[in-house]
């Protein structure tokens, strides 16, 4: 471990100079934004999750932030992941490690893209989103155990680079077992904990109405509020899945006490979604240093001095 770079850290065997960086959702979907990750302190760049061919998205207003957090129904807008396959070779040339997060809108369109993506040495690791619950008519695969199983399957027939998952929040104990059942059969690299937790509704009570137009008003939500839920699955998912699966935890993280948090619950290293939209790329800075002073106090020189080691009280 590299001690003057105390936040570094390994995600599917590939080296980043900083834990933190960017969740796949805000700020991630253009050129212009994918480039701005690649200047800033984010320790590695994750594309806006790519369907086979550019999507516009659902319709807006499809976002929404309050005081504790956001709302969003995007549909996934990007540009389709023949765009994201190309700017690989840019990517590289921010010296981090470049993600791209796959999301197609069946199973044969996330093989063909997965499959499709294999050859390209630029892509450090693909991060495939089971859980985007903002799809009208089109449930998450998360919840699925047996279509995740089955995907899975095919999907490590074609992956060519390390691959992850970025599951939805479960709420279940069962819940969490059975996914981990699953996952552990597959070489899966990382599991990136959580999604937004779906289907949520947020009302302006001066107008009595929903705050945005999709799906009469749900949404996924995100910030403050989902914390818990996503160091419960962050925690989870941690004691339960393989030793060599590295757990990345999304999820209400807006300073650096909040990544400490994630990372004492066994996350290898974080994403910033709903604070990212809110900041900007700046937060990357911001955050980092927060949790380098709160490591300093606390005598951490390295993430690995307290990665996983939440006490229980009966311990
Ligand atoms: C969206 O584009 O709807 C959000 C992506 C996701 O939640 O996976």
């Amino acid at each position: 471990m590299d001690t003057s770079k105390p936040l570094s850290t390994t995600i599917a065997g590939q080296k980043l100079e900083s834990c933190i960086f960017n969740a796949s959702g805000p700020k991630c979907t253009t050129q212009e934004e994918l480039d701005a990750l690649g200047q800033s302190a984010a320790g590695a760049i994750l594309s806006k999750s790519a369907t086979l061919e550019y999507r516009a998205g659902n319709e807006k207003p499809r976002y929404y932030e309050t005081e504790w957090g956001s709302i969003n129904s995007m549909g996934l807008p990007n540009e389709g992941y023949e765009f994201y396959a190309n700017y690989a070779a840019k990517a590289v040339t921010h010296n981090k490690p470049y993600i791209i997060s796959v999301s197609g809108m069946s199973s044969e369109d996330n093989i063909h893209i997965v499959k499709e993506l294999a050859g390209n040495e630029n892509i450090a690791a693909i991060e495939l989103n089971l859980s985007c619950p903002n799809l009208p008519g089109k449930p998450q695969t998360g919840y699925d155990f047996e279509q995740s199983r089955a995907l899975l399957e095919k999907i490590f027939e074609v992956a060519g680079q390390p691959l992850g998952v970025k599951l939805p929040p479960y709420f279940d104990i069962p819940h969490f077992e059975m996914m981990a059942e699953v996952l552990n059969d597959f070489p899966i690299s990382f599991a990136t904990c959580i999604n937004s937790i779906g289907n949520g509704l947020v009302i302006d009570t001066e107008e009595e109405c929903v705050v945005i137009r999709p799906k009469h008003g749900f949404g996924g939500i995100g910030g403050d509020f989902i914390k818990p839920t996503a160091l419960a699955n962050v925690r989870k998912f941690y004691t339960l899945l393989k030793d060599d699966v590295d757990i990345i935890g999304v999820g209400g993280i807006k300073n650096g006490m909040d990544a400490f948090e994630h990372i004492l619950c066994g996350a290898g290293a974080v994403q910033i979604g709903t604070q990212l939209m809110r900041e900007g790329t700046d937060c990357f800075t911001r955050i980092a240093s927060e949790l380098q002073n709160i490591m300093r106090k606390k005598g951490y020189t390295s993430i690995d001095d307290f990665k996983g080691t939440l006490k229980n009280m009966d311990a």
